[in-house]
């Protein structure tokens, strides 16, 4: 199955509601920051940016499926922040909209699909501007309710960093770390998650 069509039955299959919540790690490291442009890869149902929106960045919002774009829309839509996000359908694989950011994130760009996420997070890196924000975050644990395989690998974040292939010349490290939190998972099942973390500023 292609990318684009696994995305759409993903999202057709789940409801437009979303938790209204932006990442706990956007969150971290982004309030507070000075506020611009900000490039969002893969914003699935769009809660992160309706929240960065809210604080006054303007967003260019892309995801590979038409169907969470239009659940993202709407969430924009409903938080009167429609104005000030551009959200966009890429296959990140064969395209990346143009343009430089104070901001770029992408939180939990992940598929089970092969894509060549590390080029393009690397692609996507070089349009920060000088001290503007490069926020990564992956999985670094597999949840009690994933249906992933339960010997499941995770890189060390340093590992995650090097995969990549920037020039750490170019870039400050705000942190390289994982991070624990508390989750929620589909059934409401709670359990402790780890969010690998790649926060580095260009300089
Ligand atoms: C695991 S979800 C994460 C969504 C959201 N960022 C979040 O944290 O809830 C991965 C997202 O990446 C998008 N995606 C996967 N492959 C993509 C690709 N090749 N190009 C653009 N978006 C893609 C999916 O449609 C999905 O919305």
């Amino acid at each position: 199955m292609d990318a684009r069509t696994f995305w759409e039955e993903t999202y057709e299959k789940q409801s437009p509601q979303t938790s209204g919540k932006p990442s706990a790690v956007l969150e971290r490291f982004v309030a507070g920051r000075p506020v611009g442009r900000a490039l969002e890869l893969g914003c699935g149902k769009g809660d992160d940016a309706v929240w960065l929106a809210k604080g006054g960045w303007q967003v260019t919002a892309v995801d590979i499926s038409e169907t969470a774009l239009g659940y993202a829309r709407a969430n924009a839509l409903r938080n009167g922040v429609q104005d000030n996000i551009a959200f966009a359908a890429h296959d990140l694989d064969t395209s990346l909209p143009g343009g430089t950011f104070d901001l770029v994130t992408a939180q939990f760009l992940q598929s089970p699909l092969e894509f060549a996420r590390d080029k393009i997070l690397n692609r996507a890196a070089q349009q920060v501007v000088t001290n503007g924000l490069l926020l990564i975050t992956t999985h670094g644990s597999r949840p009690s309710w994933s249906s992933a395989p339960e010997d499941m690998v995770f890189p060390t974040p340093a590992q995650a960093r090097d995969a990549l292939g920037l020039d750490m010349s170019r870039w400050k490290t705000v942190t390289v770390d994982n991070f624990e939190r508390m989750a929620t998972g589909p059934k409401g099942e709670k359990g402790s998650v780890i969010d690998t973390v790649i926060a580095l500023e260009r300089i």
